[in-house]
């Protein structure tokens, strides 16, 4: 059975139809994340999973809950990080997370304990009497972390948790998730950043409130066309105006002065696109078959959903 249930969820704001229509099965102690440009329906999505906001229509089932009959056992079991996740910056780290144990009636020697191991787990024993405003962006996120499962919820939501985080507070915060995986934790996880979507289990990708495709990411990474050919042009523009009009062409995508050019065979192709620019007279200074990523296949499908 899903920890994560939810059929033909729909939230309309006035004439914005937010979410139009998700179905999400995650199973127990899944790490699933969700994916999707700005205005896609994550943000909404997460707000009606963790029962703060009301669908317009369709079911929510959490950890076997109907979220809109029992909101409060939604909130003893779920844990919820929003987007603009609230710290108090004069509070202490400790007074953070007693505040929010006050929140959850977490009392007596659990309330100890607890507070102990989430300090030590988001390794912030060193820094719990400084102000939560004075932590670094990376530290805020721990703590905010460390909050959201004060009352040892079962799943989790997280909504661009490490979002604005440097990269290396962003692996830490990652080895965190990760033991929290290992312990049964089911969770539900936004994210801009494409490597973070590549450590989930399943990624959904949103457009336009809809989930449209969903997979693991090898198999999400199979969905570009063909094969990759990387090839360095000091002039991307000049590359880009003329790869269309190469024979073996079925896409591309510009990343600085790197194009990824997708044809169907890589390596017999790479001399043919070699001596085509050198003809067209596009200057490069190296080409070479790649491996897509998740990044290329995420732009890759939006845009085919946009021109459809
Ligand atoms: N409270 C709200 N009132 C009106 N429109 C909203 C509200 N919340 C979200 N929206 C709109 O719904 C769409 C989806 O937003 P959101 O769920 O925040 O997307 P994402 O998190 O993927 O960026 C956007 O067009 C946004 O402007
Ligand atoms: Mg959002």
């Amino acid at each position: 059975m899903s920890t994560i249930h939810c059929q033909q969820l729909v939230r309309r704001f006035n004439h914005v139809t937010a979410v139009a229509g998700v179905d999400l099965d995650i199973a127990s102690g899944e790490i699933y994340g969700l994916i999707g440009p700005d205005g896609a329906g994550k943000t909404t999505t997460l707000r009606m999973l963790a029962g703060v906001l009301r669908p317009t229509s369709g079911r929510v089932e959490v950890a076997g809950f109907d979220v809109a009959r029992s909101p409060e056992s939604i909130r003893h079991l779920v844990g919820y990080m929003p987007q603009h996740f609230s710290l108090y910056g004069d509070l202490s780290v400790r007074e953070n997370l007693e505040f929010y144990a006050d929140i959850f009636g977490v009392t007596g020697h659990d309330r100890r304990e607890r507070i102990g191991r989430l300090l030590r787990f988001a390794r912030l024993e060193q820094f719990q009497t400084r102000a939560a405003a004075k932590l670094s962006g990376g530290m805020k996120k721990k703590l905010a972390l460390a909050c959201a499962l004060i009352h040892q919820p079962q799943v989790l939501l997280l909504d661009e948790p490490t979002n604005g985080v440097d990269p290396v507070s962003r692996r830490e915060f990652w080895d965190i998730l990760s033991e929290l995986h290992v312990e049964g934790v089911t969770i539900l996880v936004t994210t801009p950043y494409m490597d973070e979507a590549e450590r989930c289990q399943r990624v959904g990708l949103m457009h336009r409130g809809k989930i449209i495709r969903q997979g693991e990411p090898e198999a999400l990474r199979r969905l570009v066309p063909g094969e990759m050919l990387a090839v360095y042009a000091p002039d991307p523009m000049q590359a880009e105006a003329i790869l269309p009009r190469f024979p073996d062409y079925l896409g591309h995508q510009v990343y600085g002065d790197r194009l990824h050019v997708f044809v169907a065979d890589a390596v017999r192709t790479k001399p043919q696109l070699e001596q085509f620019l050198q003809a067209e007279g596009v200057p490069f200074t190296r080409i070479y078959p790649d491996e897509p990523r998740l990044e290329e296949a995420f732009i890759h499908i939006i845009e085919q959903a946009r021109s459809e």
